[in-house]
Order: structure tokens, then sequence, then C-alpha cells
């Protein structure tokens, strides 16, 4: 007897696709150190597209290709995380495409957003369970998974939502790669406060702006400047645009992003860092 054959059964789907937004931490304030070494965090993280691409396909074995234009230096093999949360989630066998769009080892969840993606996009082509134990493969898991505007802390398991207002983007990567663990294991202090207990409304983009310039940091951003001065660079080029509510960079860096409150400025300062330093990569997102 053969199964229904629902429209919505996604086990008879061909292919399935997931979008891997970036994931950028507003606000990163490293509160301590756990005994196994990760570090404490307090962070505000938001979510930007469209990002990269996982698409999962019905195969005879497992596999994994390539595509895009950031896809130059991304293995392809078992150390891709992408393969890894495959393996993890188990089940039958597909292949997996990574249409890589945004720079790897970068401080915008890269890895971490990717294997989320292949995740959810494993679910819905079998039916099977999202595994429990999602940080196995990373801090940044439960967060990328989620993909919404979160609060958070401890090394990254515990989430709450917040509200953002509209907000647009302009992502900086000066084109310097940097090692996350290299970048927390350069840190001054380790003690910094945490993000105030009750987060203010946020109206509009000029007031997330004034918050977070007033209230929070990204406490990587020395080590990481010490690391690649370039990322100086960035950010004064960041904030030398018109319409440039605040800018920063993100987790371990090097990417910095400016924050605007209107889509002509930040496209506008997107186009003009881009003529600047064509070597760079730039995105307005939002
Ligand atoms: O968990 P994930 O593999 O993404 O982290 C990469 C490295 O970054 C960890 O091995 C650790 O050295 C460092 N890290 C940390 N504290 C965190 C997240 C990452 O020390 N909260």
């Amino acid at each position: 007897m053969s199964e229904p054959r629902g429209a919505g059964d996604a086990r008879l789907a061909g292919a399935v696709t997931e979008r891997a937004p970036a994931k950028i931490n507003l606000a990163l304030h490293v509160t301590g150190r756990r005994a196994d070494g990760y570090h404490l965090l307090d962070s505000l993280v938001i979510f930007a597209g469209p990002g990269d691409t996982v698409t999962a396909r019905p195969a005879k074995e497992w596999s994994l290709s390539v595509t895009g234009p950031r896809a130059a230096g991304i293995p392809a093999g078992e150390e891709n995380l992408v393969l890894r949360a495959a393996r993890l989630m188990g089940g039958p066998p597909a292949h997996l495409t990574l249409d890589k769009h945004l720079p790897a080892s970068a401080g915008i969840g890269g890895g971490s957003a990717d294997a989320a993606a292949a995740l959810r996009a494993l679910a819905r082509l079998t039916g099977r369970p999202i595994p429990a134990d999602l940080q196995a493969l990373g801090a940044d898991l439960p967060v990328c998974m989620a993909s919404l505007p979160a609060r958070m802390r401890g090394i990254g398991e515990r989430l709450d939502p917040f509200a953002v207002p509209a907000l647009e983007l302009c992502l900086v990567n000066p084109g310097i790669p940097l090692s996350t663990p290299r970048v927390f294991a350069a840190l001054e202090r380790r003690d910094g406060g945490a993000l105030p207990d009750h987060l203010p409304d946020f109206g509009d983009a000029a007031a997330l702006a004034a918050f977070l310039a007033r209230d929070t940091r990204n406490d990587l951003e020395a080590p990481a400047r010490q690391m690649a001065p370039v990322i100086g660079d960035a950010l004064d080029a960041l904030r030398a645009a018109r319409g440039c509510l605040l800018a920063r960079m993100s987790g371990s860096g090097a990417t910095c992003f400016g924050l605007f409150a209107n889509a002509g400025a930040c496209a506008d300062a997107a186009g003009a860092i881009t003529r600047k330093h064509p070597g760079w990569w730039t995105a307005a997102l939002r």
C-alpha cells in the first residue's frame, strides 16, 4: 500500500533550500569564563539577509558541494560544519549544496549559520527532529537555529527575544580572516559588566544606536584590532558615511557594521566604500 501523497509531505520533496543569514552582534560583552575555557557572553544578536543558502537533496551517500562567489577556500570535506551537522542529524543520506555569499572567519556566523540552515533543510526533507545538543556543533548554533533577534547569554545557550526597530545595515569586511579562538585568547580582561538588566524599548534605529553607543560595547574589538589594524579603517569608512548612526565590529571580527535609518544612505555608503576599497567585501543588508 502506498503512502498518501499530500502536497505538504516534505519527504517527497526533491530539494529543500534554507537561508543562512549573516549573524550580527550589535553588542558583545565578555562577562566571564567557564572552567572549560569557553567565555560567558551577554550579546545582542540580529540576523540580516539574504546570506548563504544550503540545499539538501536525497542521495545515495552524504556529500557536500560548495558553490557561489565566496566558495574559494571553504572545505567541502568532513571538517565542514555543514557535514558535521548532517552527521549529527542522521537519517537517510543527502547531497548538500552550500552556496557561499558571506565571507568566512569574519565574525558574522558563517559556519554556525550554515550548519543551522543544513539542519533546517534536512528536517524539512526527511521529517527528522533537530538534535537537542546543538552546542556540540558550536556555541552560536542555538541562536543561528532560531535566526531571530535575541539577547544571548551563557556561551550562547540562553536566548531571550528582543524587539528590533527597522534597520539598514552596511557590512564591511576588510579582507582579513580572523580566528575566533585567537581573538578570545588575546583578551586582556574577561570580567566586563553585563548589559543593562532591562533593555529599553527601541522606538527607532536612532534610539537603538544611541543605546548601543552609550551602554554597550564589543569587548572583542580591541584584541581583534590589534591583530588586524585595518578594522580601524573599516570603522572609519563607515563613520564617515552620511547617515551612519553607529559603526562597530561584529563577533570576533573582522566584519564591521554601520547602522543606518535610511536605505538610500545605507546603499550610498556601501557604494562609496566599494569604490574606495574594491578589495573589501561590502554589502547593504536589512
Ligand atoms: O563554539 P565554536 O566552535 O563556534 O567556538 C570557536 C572557539 O571560540 C571556541 O573553541 C573557543 O575557543 C572560542 N569561544 C569562546 N567562548 C564562546 C564562543 C567561542 O571562548 N562563547
